[in-house]
């Protein structure tokens, strides 16, 4: 009887060879996710092997190779039954970040379907999923054929990810968060590309964030990052785009999970804040086109354009939440959502022009009000959060509200104030220029 082919490898040798500087084959790093997915190779090697890949670092073949190891360590969703393209967007994750909840039914409204596995609050930034569950009754946790029939049904759903759903990734990451060794973009990029790929899309515009709210504070690494995903998901057959995009100030004014709903209706609407509306716009052109849905990004942007005019993109959006159970009673009046009727204001301590903001500290502001988690058991309020008045760029008076806090005491509010007085730079001049909101486009047009 032949032995099981990866008894050929011994994991010693292949942290070894990663320890110097070696690059590991296909089928070595089969065995290793493999293992580590099993359980048959202990913690304490697979944590010696991550980190020799924080050192050493990867090449694009095997990036894809891990990517592709650990998106088939669990379930890969067959969305073949769909009669058009499966487009998603991914977002690195900033404070205020909310445009899913656009775009998905937006981008299903013209005929592409959005089957969007989406994540938690992380750090001092929020989660779509904490989003979506502000609204009453809002399941995220569908099983796949309820998924299915959703998607169908109206064009997108959101939901959470199941536990079959790259189960090499949950230990990886686990062990990762306790071993130092969450910071390699290799292992960033075949973490989340394993997640999204697992759904099943077709085409990926990543929004990789960049900026003092962002997690990669520099543009470098970011560009980085986006280059490495772009690459790993063109390798693995999808067609790929990555938005390098502003986290210099929050994302559109609000932050914290029913206040960014709102602010979502808003723009389905045609309103809203200009900087998310036209963030939006370009995600949702960047998957028209990409879907196949537009000759060109500058005409999927007009068709944005149009389907947000037309209320189709309000309608889908409200089909899916009435699909997943949500109140639509709160959907056609914002007001009902859940709202912290306490108001503490952030006034401005001299006047001039809003030259900096410190976005992570907003972030950080939003979870100390119980708006996000500070430890993954905690549950999240819905009601509670931030509205932003003055962003980069506006001229400020003495006194003048530089954000809302809203909460429900003002013991509750005293830490998230302070965080936030300081975050704001004040001075005489304005500054040189605003932030761009797109950094830059990475799209390399393969497939
Ligand atoms: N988000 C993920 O899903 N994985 C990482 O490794 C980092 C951020």
């Amino acid at each position: 009887m032949n032995p099981p082919a990866s008894s050929q490898f011994r994991v010693i040798d292949l942290i070894r060879k990663k320890r110097d500087g070696g690059a590991l084959s296909a089928a070595e790093i089969g065995y290793l996710v493999e293992g580590c997915t099993d359980g048959s190779i202990p913690d304490y090697q697979m944590a010696a092997w991550l980190m020799a890949v924080v050192l050493r670092g990867m090449t694009r073949e095997e990036t894809a190779s891990l990517t592709h190891a650990m998106l088939h360590s669990g379930e890969v969703l067959d969305l073949s039954f769909l009669p058009a393209k499966k487009v998603d967007k991914h977002s690195t994750g900033g404070v205020g970040d909310k445009t899913s909840l656009v775009l998905a039914p937006l981008v299903a409204a013209d005929g592409l379907y959005v089957p969007m596995i989406s994540g938690r609050g992380l750090g001092h930034t929020g989660g779509t999923l904490d989003k979506l569950e502000s609204i009453p009754g809002f399941r995220v946790a569908l099983p796949v054929p309820e998924f299915h029939r959703v998607l169908k049904a109206c064009g997108c759903s959101m939901i959470g990810q199941t536990e079959k759903v790259a189960p090499a990734d949950r230990k990886l990451y686990a062990l990762r968060d306790v071993t130092g060794t969450v910071e390699s973009p290799y292992l960033i990029c075949a973490s989340i590309m394993s997640k999204k790929l697992a759904e099943g899309t077709d085409a990926l515009v990543l929004d990789v964030k960049t900026g003092s709210g962002a997690f990669m504070k520099k543009e470098e690494d970011a560009v980085f990052l986006a280059e490495l995903m772009v690459e790993t998901g063109e390798l693995m057959g999808k067609q790929m785009a990555a938005l390098i995009t502003d986290m210099n100030q929050p994302l559109g004014c609000m932050v914290g999970n029913a206040l960014e709903v709102q602010e979502c209706i808003e723009v389905l609407h045609g309103r809203g804040s200009e900087d998310l509306r036209e963030l939006c716009l370009e995600l949702a052109a960047w998957m028209f086109f990409l879907g196949g849905a537009s000759k060109t990004v500058v005409e999927g942007k007009q068709r944005a354009q149009e389907i947000i005019a037309s209320g189709k993109a309000f309608a889908t959006f409200r089909h899916m939440v009435e699909l997943q159970g949500g109140d639509i009673g709160t959907i056609d009046d914002p007001t009902r959502l859940p709202t912290a009727d306490y108001r503490v204001e952030v006034p401005s301590p001299r006047a001039g022009y809003v030259t900096a903001i410190a976005c992570e500290q907003v972030g950080t502001a939003c979870v100390i009000l119980g708006g996000g988690r500070e430890r993954k058991e905690d549950s999240v309020d819905p009601a509670v959060g931030i509205v932003v008045h003055k962003k980069i760029g506006d001229k400020v008076s003495v006194g003048d509200s530089l954000c809302t806090i809203q909460c429900h005491s003002d013991a509750q509010a005293a830490g998230a104030k302070s965080l936030l007085e300081e975050s704001y730079e004040i001075a005489v001049a304005p500054p040189a220029q605003r932030p761009a909101l797109i950094h830059r486009v990475i799209y390399k047009g393969a497939h």
